[in-house]
């Protein structure tokens, strides 16, 4: 298997920094465009990503490590799954667009956990590229305590610094091949969409 995966297409940035969103929006524009694409996240919605979720909104109670485990499992599925992985949809030529990859794994859980162990864990392919949308703390807080939603386990200003912080390093030494796409935040949604799908598909 190749260590980086043509046209796997990550977003990373801190809660609130709008991945979601312009997961998605790629991938309208993508069907807009007759582009298949199949558009994702992780934590996934399948039981080891329930699981996780469950650690998020503080229905269970578990380790630092225990979590990060969780995470990695539920990667290593979404990717591998026999039936529905991600690498069979590559393999038939789509697009794969993922809200969130291994690089969550290594800014958020590096925090409170030992960075090798959790390097170490997640030994896998890394994706042709990795959008980071770039959003201030404050402004993801904002965004976060807008909702009204109650907030999740990683959604406090330090944590989120720290979590900004461990990203920056990551992103120093990023494999050769991964193209790193770095995004304002602060920009609107639609303009960020179109620098996104311009990048892709302009040369
Ligand atoms: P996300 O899907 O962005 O949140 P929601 O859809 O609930 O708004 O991600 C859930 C949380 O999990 C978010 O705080 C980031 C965190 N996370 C990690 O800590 N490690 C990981 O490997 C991943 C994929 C996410």
């Amino acid at each position: 298997m190749p260590s980086v995966l043509h046209n796997f297409i990550v977003f990373e940035g801190l809660d609130g920094a709008g991945t979601t969103t312009q997961m998605k929006l790629l991938a309208e524009n993508c069907d807009k465009n007759d582009r298949a694409c199949r558009a994702t996240f992780e934590p996934t919605d399948k039981p080891i990503g329930r699981l996780v979720r469950s650690v998020l909104q503080k229905q269970i109670v578990t380790t630092p490590l225990a979590l990060a485990m969780l995470y990695a499992a539920d990667r290593e599925d979404h990717l591998f799954n026999p039936v529905n992985g991600l690498l069979k949809d590559l393999d038939t030529g789509k697009l794969v667009i993922c809200d969130r990859y291994l690089y969550s794994s290594l800014a958020y859980q590096g925090v409170e956990c030992d960075f090798k162990k959790i390097e170490a864990i997640n030994d896998f392919p890394a994706p042709e590229y990795v959008f980071f949308i770039d959003t201030p703390v404050d402004e993801c807080i904002r965004r976060i305590t807008s909702r009204g939603s109650a907030t999740e386990l990683f959604e406090r200003h330090e944590f989120l610094e720290k979590v900004k912080s461990n990203y920056e390093r990551i992103f120093t030494s990023l494999p050769s091949g991964v193209k790193l796409i770095r995004l304002n935040g602060m920009l609107g949604i639609d303009e960020l969409a179109k620098e996104i799908f311009s990048t892709l598909f302009t040369e």
